[in-house]
């Protein structure tokens, strides 16, 4: 395998010196994606979530974004990588010491956490690297609340070709489009379900409400 291989993989589940690499530039490369996820679910919903469920959390930028957006909530971050989480936790310090966050290590596709517990779940770039996305939609209903809210955030639509390439050379990614995701959300228990298309780049928003 090449090096530049061996380094996109990491985005996967960083580990190592490379998985160190990729995650100092994970906060800084998806801030404008996050940015404009993130815009929607203030211009779609007005929440004041209590408790949020930050997934495949990476660097813990949009941890911290969540908790400065909604300061009165907690929040739970998880990711599967032991690096991504010891980053996090790092990144968010002050907010742990505060007991407002809690960051830990877990799979998606089990997640260990008390049923009907959120009122968010989020999850930024991660959903390519799923093992399954309705069964790893149906753990995330689980832990949500009724009425709680989903969002996921991709810079790929599942057709751009720039992700569809990243997705030949990265093992176990997959790109869908948002009537992929709208379809798996669905079978996975979520009822309303809105995508929203950035105007000039391959970006996506999914809400879905359980
Ligand atoms: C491309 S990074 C994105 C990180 C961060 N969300 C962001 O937007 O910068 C994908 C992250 O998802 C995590 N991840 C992938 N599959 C996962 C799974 N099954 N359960 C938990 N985390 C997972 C990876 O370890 C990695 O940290």
């Amino acid at each position: 395998m090449s090096i530049y291989r061996k380094y996109i993989n990491q985005t996967r589940k960083p580990q190592g010196f490379l998985g160190k690499m990729i995650i100092r530039r994970m906060n800084s490369e998806h801030a404008k994606l996050s940015e404009w996820g993130l815009e929607h679910l203030v211009r779609l919903e007005r929440i004041a979530p209590g408790e949020i469920l930050e997934i495949g959390c990476g660097g813990g930028m949009n941890a911290g974004t969540l908790m400065k957006m909604y300061p009165s909530a907690k929040l739970t971050a998880i990711d599967y990588s032991e690096l991504s989480v010891r980053k996090a936790a790092a990144y968010n310090k002050e907010m742990i010491a505060s007991g407002r966050c809690e960051i830990r290590q877990g799979d998606v596709s089990t997640l260990d956490l008390p049923e009907e517990k959120f009122d968010l779940a989020t999850a930024f770039e991660t959903i390519y690297f799923w093992p399954g996305l309705e069964k790893c939609f149906s753990e995330v209903a689980k832990v949500l609340k009724p009425g709680g809210f989903f969002m996921i955030v991709n810079e790929s639509d599942g057709m751009d070709e720039e992700s569809l390439n990243y997705a030949k050379i990265i093992d176990g990614m997959r790109c869908y489009t948002p009537e992929a995701i709208e379809t798996a959300l669905k079978s996975a228990g979520f009822t309303k379900v809105r995508c929203s298309h950035h105007r000039s780049m391959p970006w996506i928003t999914v809400l879905a409400r359980k």
